[in-house]
């Protein structure tokens, strides 16, 4: 009898720009406050990326780095998602990029936009690929350069975003207990203006105008994309313990996207998950978007806060309005 293939992963990475952009350096920029930031949102700092550095040159060191962590040789790699709202280039794919730096020809290679639920979107698209066993080494890379993107005088948003990449390996596994349990991706594009970048596409393509009046960069209605995140955040984690049949206790760490401590905090202590199984680096590193759920499991994983056994929680939410979720046995 057949037995049923499961996408396991089997190899962690990630990538920081080294320069730090402290609130204190904010304060510099726009009219805010190290004490303001820290109790609105929990960020001390973020990552900038240098001259040099963008999305694919970060995503392509994160995806060396996971292959390296699962002891694969980056040219065995059959398959390359990036995940990104601040791709290399509108034309060609960021992923493309990648898979020619890794020298993995002829792997396929796509990128995935769901903003910051882009690397649970590709996660589950991934599974789906290994599971029907078209692929055999996948990369699922979260890249993030969002302080190419950010308005540096609006307060409202330039304190919330981050630079860096996340990347996982992903292959089959025989294994029932192990690999990728769950996934659960939803939207609703009636919220596309919560979180956008207005100008750029095909709607509005660039001209001095647009230049102008800034529209190239991130546009955020912070009010509204709060409530809309911990009530998703919340109904994800309810959804992904429900399908699995999980309680509180079954699940050893919740990674969720890390978008603000307190939608953090609320959603998780709503549903009586205690602080110390909930992963949270959102005062180091910021918002990162599709990046912040593979930097925060990469860390995660090398500080033993997830062990092979253990069961984890994805939830993260973002433009579009997106919103994803996944439970995966490590
Ligand atoms: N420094 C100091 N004061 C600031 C400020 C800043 N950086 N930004 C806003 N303020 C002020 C506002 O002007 C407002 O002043 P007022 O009461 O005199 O009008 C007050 O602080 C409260 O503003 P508000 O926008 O209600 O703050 P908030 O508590 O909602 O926090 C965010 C703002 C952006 C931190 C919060 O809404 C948030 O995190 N939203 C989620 C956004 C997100 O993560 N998006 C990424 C996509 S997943």
């Amino acid at each position: 009898m057949l037995k049923s293939v499961r996408a396991a992963i089997t190899g962690f990475g990630s990538y920081l720009p080294t320069k730090i952009l402290s609130n204190a350096d904010l304060e510099r920029l726009v009219d805010t406050n190290d004490e303001w930031i820290v109790q609105r949102t929990g960020i001390r700092e973020r990552r900038v990326a240098a001259v040099g550095e963008s999305s694919a040159t970060m995503a392509a060191e994160a995806g060396k780095r996971a292959c390296a962590n699962a002891g694969v040789d980056p040219k065995e790699v059959d398959l390359v998602i990036c995940a990104s709202i601040t791709p290399e280039t509108i034309c060609p794919s960021t992923a493309c990029f990648v898979q020619r730096d890794l020298g993995c020809k002829p792997a396929a290679a796509f990128d995935l936009s769901a903003a910051c639920s882009g690397f649970v979107y590709s996660l589950s698209v991934a599974r789906g690929l290994i599971e029907s066993g078209q692929f055999k080494k996948c990369l699922v890379i979260g890249t993030e350069t969002l302080s190419r993107f950010t308005d540096y005088t609006d307060r409202g948003s330039c304190i919330i975003f981050g630079d860096g990449a996340g990347a996982v390996l992903l292959q089959p596994t025989e294994e029932a207990n192990k690999g990728i349990q769950y996934t659960v991706l939803k939207a609703d594009g009636d919220g596309f203006d919560y979180i956008i970048t207005p100008a750029g596409g095909s709607r509005l393509p660039a001209s001095h105008e647009t230049v102008d009046q800034k529209m190239h960069f991130l546009k955020m209605r912070g009010r509204e994309v709060y409530k809309f995140a911990i009530e998703k955040m919340q109904w994800l984690m309810e959804d992904c313990m429900n399908a699995c049949g999980l309680s509180v206790e079954d699940v050893d760490l919740v990674v969720p996207h890390q978008v603000n401590i307190r939608i953090i905090e609320s959603a998780t202590s709503k549903l009586k998950f205690p602080i110390d199984k909930v992963y949270v680096n959102i005062d180091r590193f910021g918002n990162t978007s599709a990046a912040s759920i593979p930097i925060a499991l990469e860390e995660a994983q090398r500080l033993g806060r997830m062990k092979p056994g253990s069961t984890v929680l994805l939830a993260a939410f973002g433009a579009g309005l997106t919103w994803a979720g996944a439970v995966i046995k490590v």
